[in-house]
């Protein structure tokens, strides 16, 4: 049992400076459509107060790029000690940062600015191939693309959560043609697979190392749970009965009186749900978004099933039978592309289930990889072997049954944020989040 080789790209120091600098530049075009698309008073304002104004994101983002490639890589002075404390997320939670003295949007974005060209002189130098680990095989650059789209995805949030009428607009997803013939789930045979990556050159610390895992045989739904499924839990009073509920997810529906995913709500009979400044019909079809952990957990014990563990959802995602190797993705080691996977906010919503055929892992299931997170069975805990990098507060402080674990990606996170691999962590009671599941059972 092993992962796939390292990419093509790992150990060519050339092929990464293009993907890295292809990587900061796509992830600067998305940040300036999700600032831009918005008046300043919609910048600093906050819209909830489970996220920062968008403005204390995009001088975030700045800042820690200023952090790990200007100070980081190439050793340089700080440009405004004074502004690291206000764009420290540990110092200052996100309900407390509009009353902050941040950076008003045009400073933002000229600092912002002024650091990215920086940064892209230091990486026309810097020795990738074979430099201190920070450097190697481009992996802060990396960092920073992914930590930049990260902050998109969060951005995407907030304009989510925003009122008023629609600032963004993006084309339909695919629809899901072969749907019908799609089994509802699929057999994956039990035995080890390799979990993790010690391959690939941008992984997280998280992500690592690649190590064995036996997983007993299971059986695992092809798509993601979809709106249509969820409604049927609704509709047989699935928010009002106690015994599908974990014990703190029974309080949190007594406590918020919730009666359905956030943004649904029931008018005339219909269920409408808000989305993106637009009200529509909730589309059957489409997998269910904006759910708990909790209500993610309560509709598969009404269903007779439970959650994938996160070893299960990897295994189904990665496992390569025929070569007892794990890919990179479900399709294979190939980079996603727009018929494999819904990534990048091309589109602003999931496709339907049974979408991307092109998709498909080797044992038949779908729509792993973008579309919509999905929750896990498991808590937030390091592998075995691993090493926090390069600083603590990425993922070892989250470490802790506190928080569960979301796979393979929603429509809202790019390419260079997203892989077989690839951990998304939350905490059991949010569902502002792009997040959506699918179930499992026992053999
Ligand atoms: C991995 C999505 C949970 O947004 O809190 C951004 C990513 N870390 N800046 C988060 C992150 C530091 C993180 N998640
Ligand atoms: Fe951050």
């Amino acid at each position: 049992m092993t992962e796939s080789p390292a990419p093509p790209h790992a150990g060519d120091g050339e092929a990464l400076r293009g993907r890295a600098l292809a990587a900061l530049l796509t992830a600067r075009e998305r940040t300036t459509l999700l600032t831009d698309s918005v008046d300043d008073h919609d910048l600093t304002a906050q819209h909830s107060p489970l996220m920062s104004p968008l403005v204390w994101d995009l001088a975030h983002i700045g800042n820690q790029e200023e952090l790990w490639l200007l100070r980081g890589v190439a050793g340089r002075e700080a440009m405004r000690p004074e502004i690291d404390g206000l764009y420290d997320a540990f110092e200052h939670p996100r309900a407390t940062r509009p009353s902050l003295p941040l950076l008003a949007p045009g400073e933002a974005r000229s600092y912002a600015l002024e650091v990215r060209g920086r940064a892209l002189d230091v990486l026309e130098s810097a020795p990738l191939g074979d430099g201190p680990a920070l450097v190697r095989s481009g992996f802060a650059f990396g960092m920073i693309a992914q930590h930049e789209q990260q902050h998109d995805e969060t951005m995407l949030i907030t304009h989510q959560l925003r009122s008023g009428p629609a600032a963004l607009t993006a084309p339909e997803p695919p629809r899901a043609t072969d749907a019908p013939t799609l089994p509802a789930e699929v057999l994956v045979p039990g035995g080890t697979f390799t979990m993790g990556t010690s391959a690939e050159p941008w992984a997280l610390d998280n992500e690592r190392p690649a190590h064995q895992r036996d997983v007993p045989g299971f059986v695992i739904d092809t798509a993601p749970v979809t709106c249509g499924a969820y409604r049927a839990f609704i509709e047989d009073g699935g928010y009002g009965e106690r015994r599908w509920w974990a014990p703190e997810g029974w309080a949190m529906v007594r406590e918020h009186e919730l009666g359905a995913p956030l943004f649904w709500y029931r008018d005339a009979g219909q269920w409408l749900r808000r989305r993106f400044g637009v009200t529509e019909p909730v589309p059957d079809d489409e997998p269910v978004l904006h759910v708990s952990w909790y209500e993610a957990d309560a509709y598969a014990r009404w269903a007779g099933r439970r959650l994938p563990t996160e070893a299960e959802w990897e295994k189904a995602a990665r496992h390569d039978p025929a070569s007892g190797r794990s890919r990179r993705y479900p399709w294979g080691d190939e980079d996603p592309t727009p018929e494999r996977a819904n990534l990048g906010q091309r589109h602003l919503r999931p496709a339907p289930a049974g979408a991307y055929p092109a998709g498909r892992a080797p044992c038949g299931a779908g729509q792993l990889i973008g579309d919509v997170w999905e929750w896990t069975a498991s808590d937030f805990l390091p592998y075995p072997g691993f090493a926090p990098f390069p600083y603590r507060e990425y993922s070892q402080v989250f470490f802790g049954p506190e928080h569960k674990v979301l796979r393979g990606g929603s429509f809202a996170v790019d390419t260079v944020a997203c892989r077989g691999t690839f951990r998304n962590w939350d905490l059991p009671v949010r569902r502002q989040i792009f997040s959506g599941f699918r179930t499992a059972r026992d053999l």
